[in-house]
């Protein structure tokens, strides 16, 4: 076996059993390409600082670029007795460039790394969401452009309230989406703070400079606390917060739409490409993504949680539980995405039924409001 980067000290290796239940490069490869971001920002800080020569930084960066290209021919092999994405990428360029590459974690700690990397990976999570959404709301438009002017019953209790354009409901939810990218966005601006250089947790005595970092990085600032730096997930759960709510409003529009593609309401009609069957009743035309939209929030939710109860009962700093942070920060964004790009493919492919809808306009007793402020009018002239 191997000895561990971490090995020096031990006369054993861990156990089989150990070592899977420990790894996490199963999942936080996910991660390679803000790793390898981060540590060519930390090389280059570190030759400006006199920490590393500049043929060692030199060699550092090209081994680094090398190992991006071959992990993204394939080519890259990862390994689970070197549990991590950081020891993963660190050992073969270690195989690589030799000497050199052992310097690339002066100053550092995987615990500072890992968090960099993870910030770095949640930045662009959120732009794609936001892209995401912008493309749902764009198809929700279209949507109420090509029905302007149909009237179709507003509901509150799910019973027949006042009769509204259909733009008019297609545009409340525009109007969320709205708000759910704005939660996103605040979310980045708060988290865009760079954890580089809280090493383990009480910094290093070593003259590094962590603006360099943070700038190079694209970070507004350094962290001010180190100690804050490497143990809180408080940007996460915001970020999972906001995705929850984005996944309760398209769970909400699932539902809706799902209820309108109903016999009994028979509003809307999904196109055939948006639609599956079934294989026991061959009349079946079923609404399954939109069911699909909305029974994945739960997931997203779940994740949600997952995350504040890994949180809740630890003690500062860094502790081991938070590896199991990313799984479900992950599966909060694919699935996510998911959603958002189904929502938006669906929009594209539903007609409603227009004489359905006319028909349906005369019950319920739509204009009573409408009919009660006449009468308030008509009787205000007196005054
Ligand atoms: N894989 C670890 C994580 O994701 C990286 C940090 C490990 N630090 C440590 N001291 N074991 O949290």
């Amino acid at each position: 076996k191997e000895n561990k980067l971490w090995g020096g000290r031990f006369e054993q290796t861990v156990t089989d059993k150990v070592e899977k239940f420990t790894e996490s490069i199963s999942f936080d490869k996910e991660l390679y390409k803000h790793d390898i971001m981060g540590s060519k920002a930390h090389a280059s800080m570190l030759a400006k600082q006199g920490l590393m020569s500049e043929s060692d930084k030199d060699s550092i960066l090209k081994g680094l670029d090398e190992i991006q290209r071959k992990i993204e021919a394939g080519e890259f092999e990862w390994r689970a007795d070197r549990e991590d994405v950081h020891m993963n990428i660190e050992a073969t360029l270690t195989e690589m460039i030799g000497e050199p590459a052992k310097k690339l974690h002066t100053a550092r700690s995987r615990n500072d790394q890992v968090l960099t990397d993870f910030k770095l990976w949640c930045r662009d999570a959120i732009d794609r969401i936001a892209a995401s959404i912008k493309n749902l709301q764009v198809a929700l438009v279209k949507l109420a452009l090509n029905n302007e002017g149909l009237i179709v019953p507003g509901y509150t209790h799910l019973q027949r309230a006042q009769p509204v354009l259909l733009p008019h409901l297609l545009l409340a939810y525009v109007e969320q989406l709205e708000r759910d990218a704005g939660r996103l966005l605040d979310c980045k601006l708060r988290m865009n703070f760079c954890p580089l250089g809280a090493c383990a947790l009480a910094g290093t005595g070593l003259p590094i400079d962590r603006f360099m970092t943070s700038e190079a990085l694209g970070f507004t600032a350094p962290m001010r606390n180190s100690i804050d730096a490497v143990s809180d997930r408080d940007f996460v759960m915001e970020f999972l917060s906001a995705n929850s709510i984005t996944a309760i409003h398209l769970s909400r529009l699932g539902e809706e739409w799902v209820l309108w593609a109903s016999e009994e309401f028979g509003f809307l009609t999904p196109s055939d490409s948006v639609s599956t069957g079934s294989s026991i009743m061959p009349q079946k035309k079923n609404p399954d993504p939109m069911e699909l939209v909305r029974g994945k929030s739960a997931r997203v939710i779940g994740d949600l949680v997952t995350l504040l109860t890994l949180c809740k009962g630890l003690p500062l700093a860094y502790n081991r539980d938070l590896q199991e942070d990313k799984e479900p920060v992950f599966d909060s964004v694919k699935t996510v995405v998911g959603m958002l790009e189904v929502s938006a493919e669906f929009a594209q492919n539903i007609t409603f039924n227009r004489e359905r809808i006319q028909k349906s306009l005369p019950a319920g007793h739509l204009d009573a409001t409408t009919l009660a402020d006449y009468l308030v009018n008509k009787a205000s002239y007196c005054y």
